[in-house]
């Protein structure tokens, strides 16, 4: 290859600096957000193993709650004191209602950044014309988006979203210029259709022809990234400004160690960790879980839901495996986790997808939904009963 290493081969070339209004995001690496798990805990996890660098996205609070102060979404909203810049990520379909919030979290110092969602394809959301259905109503869209940036003040506002409905309604590159239009700083691209949830494979190539599309602003590439190098392949194949990783950090968050690394030195990719370093993580996440909930049983039993993750193709047997996950102290964690072999080397067969990973079936829209895609469309508030995100 004319003496070129695969590590030159896969360097991004010169990447750009990502800015996200006054936020300098280097490298580029974004943690996605993800309802029941990019809780402070979880993105304290991920910023020690990054050494503080990327931005870090927190789980999707609905724009009415807020605004209601309901307890829960006041808890969710939390950051830690370290925690710069504190990203937060909203999801609303109600112009005015997503206005108010965005001005509340301005008014009391809730964030540094928000970033709207309107890639979530579960029917319950859909069903009512919120979530990915959304963008469809490129009006709706716009009032929405309008509303956001309008109350934001210096904070810059991006929006994450998918590529449309199915394949016959793609509503990204009309997203994208909306979003330019109405002042919006970034914006994130799932290469996938709502159809598609997390089956298939992402769609690289519309990640390019979104960045072609609004040249004027970062566009952000999201979806099946595993490791250090897909995350570097992403942004040569599409010219992206930055990545957005979700599932690949389940159960991994020293990826965003590994991330760094490829970025600042391709070729000098941390070791994996053996299973004793897996199990350290473990405990601290559980940990950390229990101080942020003020309870360590509840924390203990959050956690539950990242064994799986933690533990794939590591030798800990079924009952082992069922104990953990159902624990509800650290000393039963401690007790599960240390009766198993510390020295077991990272699994090859861990690497490669993990989380969600299921097809969709059909989309479920409200009655005559894909009519008119100007008309002034108003989802019911329910759009917004579904916390299960994107
Ligand atoms: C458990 C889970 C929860 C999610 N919650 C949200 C969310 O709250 N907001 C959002 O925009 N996307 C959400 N997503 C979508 C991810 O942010 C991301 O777009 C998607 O997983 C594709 O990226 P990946 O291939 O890197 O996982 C969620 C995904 C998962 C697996």
């Amino acid at each position: 290859m004319d003496g070129m290493t695969a590590d030159t081969l896969l360097a991004p070339s010169l990447p750009g600096l990502l800015r996200i209004g006054p936020h300098t995001v280097q490298p580029p690496v974004v943690l996605a957000p993800m309802a029941g798990i990019t809780n402070a805990p979880f993105r304290t996890l991920c910023r020690e193993f990054s050494g503080g660098k990327g931005l870090f996205v927190s789980e999707m609070i609905t724009t009415r709650a807020l605004v209601e102060r309901n307890e829960k979404t006041m808890q969710l909203i939390h950051f830690d004191a370290s925690e710069t810049p504190r990203s937060i990520q909203l999801y609303g379909v109600d112009p005015v209602t997503v206005g108010k919030a965005v001005r509340m979290i301005v008014d009391e110092d809730l964030a540094d950044h928000i970033d709207l969602n309107f890639g979530c394809p579960v029917p319950k959301v859909t069903r009512k014309g919120g979530g990915s259905a959304l963008p469809y109503k490129r009006n709706l869209l716009r009032a929405i988006l309008r509303e956001a940036v309008g109350n934001a003040g210096d904070l810059p506002v991006t929006i994450k979203m998918r590529k449309g409905i199915d394949d016959d309604h793609l509503t990204y590159l009309d997203a994208g210029r909306i979003a330019v239009e109405e002042g919006v700083t970034a914006v994130a691209l799932h290469g996938r259709t709502a159809a598609q949830h997390y089956g298939g494979t992402a769609d690289w190539d519309a990640i390019a022809r979104l960045k072609e599309h609004v040249p004027e602003i970062p566009v952000l590439g999201n979806g099946d990234i595993w490791c250090a190098e897909d995350a570097l392949r992403m942004m040569r194949a599409t010219g992206c400004d930055g990545v957005v990783v979700g599932r690949g950090c389940l159960g991994r968050p020293w990826l965003f160690g590994d991330l760094v690394a490829a970025f600042e030195s391709p070729g000098s990719a941390p070791a994996a960790p053996d299973f004793g370093q897996v199990a350290a993580v473990m405990r601290r996440h559980a940990e950390l879980l229990g101080l942020w909930l003020g309870d360590e049983t509840r924390g203990v039993v959050d956690f539950r839901k990242h064994v799986p993750w933690y533990t794939k193709g590591f030798a800990v047997g079924s009952e082992t495996r069922r104990a953990l996950a159902t624990a509800s102290t650290l000393a039963e964690l401690d007790a599960h986790l240390g009766g198993l072999d510390q020295t077991q080397p990272w699994p090859a067969h861990a690497d490669g997808p993990r989380g969600r990973t299921a097809a969709g079936k059909r989309v479920v829209l409200p009655d005559g939904w894909l009519g008119d895609p100007y008309d002034c469309a108003t989802p019911s508030s329910d759009a917004e009963s579904d916390t299960s995100g994107g």
